[in-house]
């Protein structure tokens, strides 16, 4: 195999010849599936003739081939390393072909393949050229007419895109039906399912008055879980009507549940294809966390209709169009639906941890990248949650009314068409008005910004003076950064009033909570009329994706978390204060010297316990301390020890100290009423666990009762689970076994909560966590080919940060042997796997050692594009 070579945006051009129209019949069969395509191609009208047609295709036996009914002879076209390529073609003509693929033998979970015995397919991004020969590139868009043979017996179902159109039997027990689907769309937006599925009915009628039957297939044992998922699809269809005035286009809309996908979901048009995972709930078996990520993964493959189908992406460098608007439309969704604060505090806590990790290390990238090697690496938090970051910044700069003008405009401007994010950036201008040229950049400029801020109050002249400084640190490929147009939310909160401040800002009024720009690399802005001493609350509501350095004492963070107007920065300001207690107790444990525990936190933490919350799910928030491995990334090298020791220590102080508060919390909240995922509960839910796992932390008696308690009275997941957790992370392995036991015979027979039952064992602290992983990867429940068991088990050991980083190297060899025997089976999630390893340079020399000797291994192996790409990144 030779190098894989980059693709680069600088290379586009428009396709030399388009689709019009598909027609593909598909002869099911695990080893030989038999696909006849029938392309109706045309010369592009720009492109001058002789041009050869180009056509993508992997792992396709070629069996026949024609244009215009005249079969090819085999000097008329070449099988190529990319494809297929025909030298001469007329202007316009069918073209005829037929291979031959092996659905069975595809375990990289791209095109065609097979799982729990049911043929499904992933396109996006391309693995349509696993399919058929086909320009496998999302600007040409085709309506597509598709004929599934399988067997009446085992496959009584037969699913495409579209309306079914005609169904009948075939000789040798086999049947047929034929999908149409009449919008015109990429291949990356096919899909197939066939096999022997049970579906849930529903309908809805559109604000049009169109009747639109909804159907949820899943494996039949799955009847009882889809309830869910079929509510929060109407409610996310009446909001698109409400929110965006987008109404669906087709009578029929299905989801399809898949035990074996690379990824959460996949919006084909009206065929959405799910994992189990992110469709399939019951207050049995599924966490309040499950229940909201399945709402939010319906409503954003839901929405993805308008933003991704209707109008899609000119090329895969543009991917965050669709995904970073689509996840801004999932998250606004999940925010009109449940408790607004958490959700925002949820995404944020999530972003800063996970994308700026990300951004920070070797294979940091644009929102818009400017080349790649293998696009399936890039379906990333920063593709995806930075994108919708921008969008964000972009609703609250424009304002929502210009900003749903703009939507409205780039909707009905480009719809059927394949465009760039400048096309969608050029409506909100438009819309708006505004000049939004400083801040695309924002899309090709890689890094996470870093404001260093500082204030001073002029007491003579009741004026505040802010200055802020911005710079973002080069990131590979990019050592210099221009200054980027940040929106600055902000608020002057009185050190006597405890209430904000009127903002004047060169002579303008702006309200008590204004926002401001930041152009430059530095700007003073100079509040006039300050009437006391204020305390800055800058960056409300996580205003935009940056990190935000202000000296503020533990004092003013105190201040703020009591009276900041603006709940995340309320619940912010707590996370800054534990922050600063943490960070002096990490450099005691590095000094071996004692731990004293900062009274201040402890007193925040009284004050919070001790007031009536008007959110449960927001004080549960307060109470949380930053997690490890958002520590990590606050420190400049991170001593994985130091910060679960300090860690610790700080949640056992707080439980030593305030243990009856905890106590009467968890009493307050413990009501066991029938279960509902509405966010009262889920409050309560949130909150009364949190107060357990304090108690927990300094295993009293009493709490270890509470915790056995809440687990055998077995009344819902979330609050089984949340026990079982406490108890196997406990370091008593008598409360530990039994439990797990008895939760795993109980759920043998259910995939989803056998993945739970393996990522609460092997986040462990205990140090037995890697022999439980060894252990269990020979568990009859464990396999290597379904991506949910990788990650529940592999992925989740990864990410329990002292028994993964052992000081021996055993946890880096254990990835690196799974990542190595992924390669083969599914490169996708190899690359994906692998991330841990790759952030090498955070951690000290010997860990970097090891860590970088696992990848120099990986690297002596036949990589697939995919691992290549990620690995060459970590290792430059
Ligand atoms: N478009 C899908 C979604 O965001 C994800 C598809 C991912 N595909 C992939 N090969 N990684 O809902
Ligand atoms: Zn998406």
């Amino acid at each position: 195999m030779s190098e894989p070579q980059p693709i680069y945006l600088s290379d586009y051009r428009p396709p030399a010849y388009r689709v019009t129209h598909t027609e593909l019949t598909f002869d099911l069969d695990p080893a030989a599936t038999r696909v006849k395509a029938r392309l109706h191609v045309e010369r592009h009208p720009d492109r001058e003739a002789g041009a050869p047609l180009e056509l993508d295709g992997e792992q396709l036996a070629l069996k026949a081939i024609a244009i215009d009914g005249q079969p090819l002879g085999e000097d008329e076209y070449a099988l190529t390393e990319r494809g297929l390529r025909v030298e001469r073609v007329p202007a316009r003509f069918l073209l005829d072909t037929e291979v031959e693929i092996a659905p069975e033998d595809n375990t990289a979970l791209e095109g065609l393949y097979q799982s729990n015995g049911m043929y499904c397919t992933q396109c996006e991004a391309e693995g349509f050229r696993r399919i058929t020969f086909y320009p496998d590139r999302p600007d040409v868009m085709a309506t597509f007419s598709t004929t599934v043979i399988g067997d009446a017996g085992r496959e009584p179902v037969l699913l495409s895109n579209g309306n079914p159109v005609e169904r009948g039997e075939l000789p040798g027990g086999r049947h047929f039906v034929t999908w149409e689907d009449p919008h015109p769309k990429p291949c990356y937006l096919f899909a197939l399912v066939a096999g022997d599925l049970k579906k849930v009915e529903d309908g809805f009628t559109t604000a049009g008055g169109r009747d639109v039957t909804l159907q949820i297939w899943v494996e039949e044992e799955n009847l009882g879980k889809t309830d869910h998922a079929m509510a929060s699809l109407k409610r996310a269809m009446r909001w698109d009507e409400e929110t965006y005035g987008r109404e669906y286009d087709l009578d029929l809309f299905m989801i399809v549940a898949v035990n074996d996908f690379n990824m959460g979901a996949m919006e084909n048009k009206g065929l959405n294809i799910f994992n189990s995972a992110a469709v399939l709930t019951h207050p049995d078996t599924a966490t309040d966390a499950a229940f909201q990520r399945v709402e939010g993964i319906v409503a954003h493959e839901y929405f993805h209709n308008w933003s991704g189908n209707r109008v899609t992406c000119r090329d895969w460098f543009q991917l965050s169009l669709k995904e970073g608007f689509t996840v801004f439309r999932d998250q606004c969704f999940s925010a009109d639906t449940n408790s607004a604060p958490v959700k925002r505090i949820e995404e944020v806590s999530f972003f800063r941890t996970a994308q700026f990790a990300e951004d920070a290390g070797p294979t940091a990238h644009p929102v818009r990248p400017d080349h790649y090697i293998e696009i399936g690496n890039f379906y990333t938090l920063t593709i995806y949650e930075k994108g919708a970051e921008i969008v964000r910044m972009l609703r609250n700069l424009v304002g929502w009314d210009a900003f749903r003008r703009g939507s409205d405009r780039y909707f009905e401007r480009f719809d059927g068409q394949a465009v760039t994010i400048e096309d969608f950036v050029a409506c909100m201008a438009e819309a708006s008005g505004r000049d939004l040229s400083q801040f695309l950049r924002w899309y090709d400029q890689a890094g996470t910004p870093e404001i260093d801020a500082h204030g001073e109050y002029d007491y003579a002249n009741g004026v505040y003076r802010l200055v802020l400084r911005q710079r973002t640190p080069a990131t590979p490929g990019q050592p210099d950064k221009r200054p980027l147009h940040i929106p600055i939310r902000l608020g002057l909160v009185g050190t006597k009033t405890g209430r904000d401040l009127p903002l004047t800002l060169d002579g303008e009024a702006l309200g008590t909570d204004g926002v401001i720009h930041l152009h430059e690399e530095e700007q003073e802005f100079v509040f006039t009329e300050v009437a006391e001493a204020p305390v800055p609350s800058l960056a409300r509501n996580f205003s935009a994706p940056v990190k935000l350095h202000f000296p503020y004492s533990r004092e003013d963070l105190a201040f703020l978390q009591t009276h900041d107007s603006d709940g995340f920065n309320r619940w912010d300001a707590g996370q800054r204060l534990a922050l600063l207690a943490l960070d002096d107790l990490i450099a005691a444990h590095r000094n071996g010297v004692e731990k004293v525990m900062d009274g201040r936190v402890v007193e925040a933490f009284r004050a919070l316990l001790a007031a009536e919350p008007d959110d449960k799910a927001v004080l549960a928030e307060m109470l949380t301390l930053p997690s490890e491995a958002y520590i990590a990334e606050q420190q400049p090298l991170v001593d994985v020890d130091a910060i679960h020791a300090a860690r610790q220590f700080v949640k056992q102080s707080l439980a030593l100290a305030l243990r009856d508060d905890f106590l009467r919390v968890y009493e307050a909240n413990r009501r066991e009423a029938p279960y509902a995922p509405e966010p009262e509960q889920i409050g309560e839910r949130s909150l009364k666990n949190v107060a357990l796992s304090y108690l927990m932390s300094i295993e009293d008696e009493e709490g270890i009762e509470l915790a056995r308690r809440q687990f055998e009275a077995d009344h819902n997941m979330t609050d089984v689970r949340a026990a079982l957790t406490l108890l196997v992370h406990s370091s008593r392995d008598d409360l530990a076994d039994p439990a797990l036991r008895a939760f795993g015979e109980k759920w043998a027979h259910d995939p989803l909560v056998m993945d739970q039952w393996f990522s609460i064992q092997v986040s462990r602290p205990q140090s037995d966590a890697l022999e439980r992983v060894k252990f269990l990867m020979d568990h009859p429940a464990f396999s290597l080919t379904n991506p949910n068991k990788v990650r529940a088990l592999i992925g989740a050991f990864a990410q329990n940060r002292i028994n993964f980083h052992r000081a021996d190297g055993e946890g880096y060899r254990l990835l690196a042997d799974v990542v190595i025997e992924l390669n083969r089976l599914n490169p996708e999630i190899a690359a994906r796997l692998v991330t841990p390893l790759t952030r090498w340079q955070r951690f000290d020399e010997t860990r970097q050692d090891l860590m970088k000797g696992e990848l120099e291994r990986i690297r002596g192996e036949a990589l697939s594009p995919n691992l290549y790409e990620v690995i060459e990144k970590a290792l430059a």
